[in-house]
């Protein structure tokens, strides 16, 4: 007797938050080994970094990530676009500058505000897209 029940289809929908979500893992690993090293070595220097990679990076991204999986209009609009290209071109730059700014190093300031507006403006698209293209 054959049988009528197909295995489902591997859903991998929405691909739009899946690079979302990629990306915040990877704050995450940073993020907790910083944690650990903190911890380890009682030097809490570099404690807003570690705040802000976990937060900015592994929180917001994945919840970024989500958002558009659940809202696939969303995620696939110009809008998700600039908002991705502003905040992960940024991150990064204002993660580094921020631990040379408390390490010491007060020129890399120019940057970091740079990288800061950058990433403000990529919060405004986040913001437009989902009062834009979030239908009920
Ligand atoms: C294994 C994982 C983690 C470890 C070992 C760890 C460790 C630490 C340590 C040692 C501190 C400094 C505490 C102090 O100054 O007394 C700290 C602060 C903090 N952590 Fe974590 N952490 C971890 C994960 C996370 C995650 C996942 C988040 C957020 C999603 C987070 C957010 C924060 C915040 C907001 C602060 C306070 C920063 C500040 O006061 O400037 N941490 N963490």
């Amino acid at each position: 007797m054959q049988s009528t029940v197909q295995a489902a289809a591997p859903v991998q929908s929405n691909a739009a938050g899946i690079v979302w979500l990629k990306l915040s893992v990877l704050y995450l690993i940073v993020g907790v080994a910083m944690g650990i090293a903190m911890g380890a070595s009682h030097n809490f220097t570099l404690r807003p970094v570690h705040a802000h990679v976990n937060l900015l990076g592994w929180t917001t991204l994945a919840l970024a990530g989500l958002i558009y999986s659940v809202f696939p209009v969303a995620g696939a609009s110009k809008l998700a676009k600039a908002h991705f290209w502003l905040l992960n071109l940024a991150l990064p730059v204002m993660m580094l500058a921020l631990a040379m700014m408390l390490m010491g190093n007060t020129a890399v300031l120019p940057a970091m505000v740079v990288a800061e507006f950058m990433a403000a403006a990529g919060v405004l698209a986040f913001a437009a897209n989902l009062f834009l293209n979030l239908k009920r």
